[in-house]
């Protein structure tokens, strides 16, 4: 599988994955500007914050409680497809999720 990133400029890359893997930590592994993640993945910072595509969302299960309180405090403001990066992966049989890369995450 694969995770797509598309910068606010429009630019794609696909980074190719196990399943499993989350968009943040692959996104910092790979140097994909744009996820700050200031916490670690403690979903503590907000600075992994994402735009889930639309193509993708029947694929990443619901936003958890405390996903939720945190997306309120992203920089670059909420939208409906808000996700917090560390919280979000790959799942299996899965072949590929788009995010959308926020303008700003501080
Ligand atoms: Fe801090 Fe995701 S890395 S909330």
């Amino acid at each position: 599988p694969q995770i797509t990133y598309v910068q606010p400029d429009g630019e794609r890359r696909s980074i190719a994955v196990d399943a499993g893997a989350t968009v943040m930590l692959t996104a910092v592994a790979n140097g994909v500007p744009g996820i700050v993640a200031e916490c670690g993945g403690a979903a503590m910072c907000a600075t992994c914050h994402v735009y889930l595509d639309e193509a993708s969302q029947p694929f990443v299960p619901p936003v958890s409680e405390v996903e939720n309180e945190m997306l309120e405090s992203a920089a670059a403001g909420r939208r409906a497809n808000s996700r917090l990066g560390c919280q979000i992966a790959v799942p299996a049989g899965v072949d590929e999720i788009v995010v959308h890369i926020p303008s700003h995450q501080v």
